[in-house]
């Protein structure tokens, strides 16, 4: 198979020096790119600046912004099986990059952002044949969230975590979280290791894909 991952923060520049970003270490989204590799498949990592190496015979393309992360996820598109999206993609971004870096001047410096676009609501909008999963960090209401984001962004199965839980989530090592599917079905994964996690969603969705797919796919997966 073909699968893209998406991992890490995306920066949404200010000026020459500056820029918006987050969290997101890039770890859960560099595990999956590790689990599927040594399961054999093709791996494209698309990743936001992180300072992790890419697994071995994993495809990396690095991304800055979260438009390089949905060019580089739109070209990919057309030859995917399977989009992982665990991409931070920056929801606001500045309409423009001021070309200088900006003086100390005033006491309060207001910044104007716009919405960037949504990547995987853009891959729901294009003719393609990938299995997708999306993420939900959330902060509350986690399982109401993350079925509104499956359902609003079109997704075959959506992992929810929580990222007030301590010791999981941002820059932790390990995770813990609900997997939804559209028709209603849910599955908690228990606190463990980002790489168990991966394998966890990576079986899921395998299993999903093969339930999902007509007779004559089945044969040929
Ligand atoms: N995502 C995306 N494009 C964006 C923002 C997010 O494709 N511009 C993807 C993320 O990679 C993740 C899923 O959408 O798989 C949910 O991301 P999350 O940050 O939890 O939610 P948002 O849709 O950004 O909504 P909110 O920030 O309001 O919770």
């Amino acid at each position: 198979m073909n699968v893209c991952v998406t991992a890490g923060p995306t920066r949404e520049y200010i000026d020459p020096v500056r820029f918006i970003s987050n969290r997101s270490s890039g770890k859960m989204g560099y595990a999956l790119a590790q689990v599927i590799a040594e399961a054999g498949h093709n791996v494209d990592l698309i990743s936001g600046p992180v300072s992790l190496a890419a697994p071995e015979k994993v495809r990396l393309t690095p991304v800055q912004t979260a438009a390089d992360m949905l060019n580089a996820v739109l070209e990919k598109l057309p030859e995917m099986d399977m989009l992982i999206m665990a991409a931070a993609v920056s929801d606001y971004t500045l309409p423009e990059i001021n070309p200088h870096k900006i003086k100390k001047q005033e006491d309060c410096l207001t910044l104007s952002l716009v919405k960037t676009q949504d990547v995987l609501k853009n891959v729901s909008q294009q003719s393609h044949h990938a299995f997708v999963v999306g993420f939900a960090a959330e902060s509350e209401h986690l399982l109401e969230n993350a079925r509104i984001k499956l359902e609003s962004k079109h997704l075959d199965m959506i992992v929810a975590n929580n990222i007030l839980t301590e010791g999981i989530g941002f820059g932790s090592d390990q995770n813990a979280g609900v997997m939804l599917f559209p028709e209603g079905h849910q599955q908690v994964i228990e606190k463990c290791s980002k790489y168990d996690f991966a394998k966890a969603i990576f079986a899921s969705a395998c299993e999903r894909m093969a339930h999902n797919a007509p007779l004559e796919k089945q044969e040929s997966m």
